[in-house]
């Protein structure tokens, strides 16, 4: 099991943007040329759209035609929907740079969550397989942190953090969206590359409390429970969000293994 994180502390949230869209273009580049296809599990939320708008206004090479876009989760909304993940990625990212549909695997938020998981885990075992351990091998999954502590859409005390089997389930928010589609925690754990991207004062306590837990602390958060088996381990914050560490790699090239 990989060991602790490598926690990165960026500037601010345009520097983290911009290291984040380095990073990801040059695991695609090292993926595609060795592997032929770079497939990443986008995250929602806020704090990617960033990423993504970098990502969309960089005059990369990338062939961006070997290049797999998943979602981590969904919002139970149609494409539409102001609330949905797949609608950030598609104007932040796909649009700007013309990905194409064949290349875009969307979770179908607008439909029932049980036939929806079970239909996206069919996409994934089709396009991807099982490889590692039975499980998918994402080249990279981009994840959030909510103030709760949840990441994808695994939030705390509920039925999905336990999943074992699945690769994809049903997902309940206390907040918000409440039906959510999200991959389990195995897919996550079983990726090549794991990167958190954690922004704003407002997630500096539970950065703290995941990455440098106190013993009285009670059970791990959700977002504690990502232990890539054997991939790279990467938080990324502002330094806003790391306020509270003590320990963190200074702004230094993500690159280094
Ligand atoms: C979602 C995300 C979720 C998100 C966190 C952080 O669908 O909302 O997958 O896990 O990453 O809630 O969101 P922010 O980036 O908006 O703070």
């Amino acid at each position: 099991m990989a060991g602790a994180p490598e926690a990165h502390v960026h500037q601010d949230a345009q520097e983290l943007a911009a290291e984040a869209a380095d990073l990801f273009l040059w695991l695609a580049d090292q993926a595609i040329a060795t592997r032929g296809q770079f497939a990443v599990a986008l995250s929602g939320g806020t704090t990617p759209k960033a990423v993504y708008r970098t990502l969309a206004s960089t005059q990369s090479k990338l062939d961006w035609t070997k290049v797999l876009f998943f979602f981590g989760d969904e919002r139970c909304v149609p494409p539409s929907h102001e609330d949905s993940n797949f609608l950030m990625a598609q104007t932040s990212l796909f649009q700007p740079l013309g990905i194409p549909e064949t290349r875009i695997f969307r979770m179908a938020g607008e439909l029932d969550p049980e036939p929806a998981s079970r239909a996206y885990e069919a996409i994934m075992r089709r396009t991807l397989g099982p490889s590692s351990g039975g499980w998918p091998r994402f080249d990279l999954v981009l994840l959030g942190l909510g103030e709760d502590g949840h990441t994808a859409s695994l939030f705390p005390g509920t039925p999905a953090l336990g999943e074992q089997i699945r690769w994809v389930v049903p997902g309940f928010a206390p907040v918000g969206i409440k039906h959510r589609l999200t991959v389990t925690l195995n897919v996550i754990n079983h990726a090549d590359v794991v990167l958190f991207l954690v922004a704003g004062a407002g997630k500096a306590q539970i950065a703290r409390k995941v990455l440098e837990p106190s013993s009285s602390e009670a059970a791990p958060y959700p977002a504690s429970l990502v232990h890539p088996t054997a991939g790279r381990y990467l938080w990324f914050l502002d330094k806003a969000a790391a306020s509270d560490l003590t320990v963190t790699k200074q702004h230094l090239s993500s690159r280094e293994e």
